[in-house]
């Protein structure tokens, strides 16, 4: 795969269509439609921008909006705004420095970070660009269950403060496009930092990653997902990890309510970005059935379409306590970098203030 990796002076890039566009110029064509489509026939990914535009926001004034605080609790961690850089695994096709540079851009603006399981680098490489901000760990909870504490001991020890455990991924989602492209980043291994430098995951192979990649990224491909895991599992993780357990794809308010049966300390209501079940529920249609049901009694973020301070707002102004951020993050690396990615977080901050104080 070829990274064309243009420079590209981003200072003035604001729109989410621009942050796009500057992406798919600069980067392999597979890598691109690989981060933008969703699955099957995209109609979630449509609704979870467009159900946004159907709800607006009536503002009240006269109120003083010169020292808006925008700052937020969760978990007993102060937040500086309320949104966090996603989980977005394989940024190593974005650019070459992946998810060094995304936590480079997140740490110096202090937003918080949220590794995933198939990141390119290592959770101890992504974790030492992370010393000034939250950071948490996504898992992708794999059928071996040695590999999955091995996960978790490993984030413990680099300093991870939360276990986001994602559920909406028993199996990949149907992504039309990537099956036309025959595309997946795992299989180049794209995805391995965490597996390639896991001591369990090492024993099990019969010849090293050096020296043969291919088969090891085959069978790293075979540990990811785990079609089988059930409610009762999240017990597995509890024995394994003193942290705070966050479920991530929640979008029945019975599985909200299951949550809270099983103890968990947070949800994510989220459709993964429209990249698993296709005809899914946006996530901001099902946030307020979620919001209901869950009564304040544990944090409940909120991930899918946020592209700009307006959606964010509205998710908040609708009982989600902070929001995660995907692709806009993901195209400003795409574009130029860690510089991109700190452009997007910058513009984001400034117009969640305007937002927050026109509101
Ligand atoms: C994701 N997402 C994701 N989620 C997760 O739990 N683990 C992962 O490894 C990934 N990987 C991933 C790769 C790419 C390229 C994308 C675009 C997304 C889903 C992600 O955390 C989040 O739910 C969505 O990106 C939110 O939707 P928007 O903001 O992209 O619309």
């Amino acid at each position: 795969m070829v990274l064309l990796e243009k420079t590209v002076d981003v200072s003035r890039v604001v729109q989410f269509e621009e942050w796009e566009k500057l992406a798919k110029e600069n980067i392999d064509h597979n890598a691109f439609t690989y981060i933008q489509s969703g699955a099957g026939r995209e109609e979630t990914l449509r609704s979870n921008e467009e159900d946004f535009r159907k709800i607006k926001l009536i503002p009240r004034y006269l109120k003083d909006v010169s020292n808006v605080c925008l700052k937020t609790n969760i978990l007993g961690e102060t937040l500086p705004y309320p949104f966090m850089i996603a989980p977005v695994g394989m940024q190593g096709i974005a650019h070459r420095d992946g998810e060094l540079a995304t936590a480079r851009a997140a740490n110096a603006l202090k937003v918080p970070f949220i590794a995933s399981t198939v990141t390119t680098y290592s959770l101890e490489e992504i974790a030492a660009e992370l010393p000034d901000t939250i950071k948490w760990f996504q898992l992708y909870w794999s059928g071996d269950w040695e590999i999955t504490a091995s996960f978790l001991h490993r984030a413990e020890k680099a300093g991870y403060s939360a276990i986001v455990v994602t559920v909406d991924t028993p199996l990949l989602g149907w992504r039309e496009k990537d099956l036309t492209n025959g595309y997946s980043p795992l299989k180049v291994g794209k995805g391995a930092g965490n597996y390639f430098s896991d001591p369990v995951f090492l024993q099990r192979l019969k010849r090293s990653p050096q020296e043969d990649s291919t088969a090891a990224a085959e069978e790293m491909i075979k540990l990811v997902l785990e079609p089988k895991l059930t409610w009762d599992d999240i017990r597995f993780i509890r024995e394994y990890t003193s942290l705070p357990i966050i479920i991530k794809g929640i979008l029945h308010p019975e599985d909200a309510k299951q949550a809270l049966n099983y103890g968990v300390d947070g949800i994510v209501v989220s459709n993964h970005g429209g990249r698993q079940l296709d005809g899914a529920i946006s996530s901001i249609e099902a946030l307020p059935a979620i919001v209901e049901e869950i009564q304040n009694k544990i944090p409940v973020l909120l991930d899918s379409g946020i592209r700009s301070g307006a959606d964010a707002v509205k998710a908040l102004t609708l009982g989600a306590d902070a929001v995660c951020l995907g692709r806009p993050f993901v195209y400003g690396l795409a574009a130029a970098g860690q510089e991109g990615v700190s452009q997007v977080l910058q513009n984001f901050i400034q117009d969640l203030k305007v937002t927050k104080s026109l509101t």
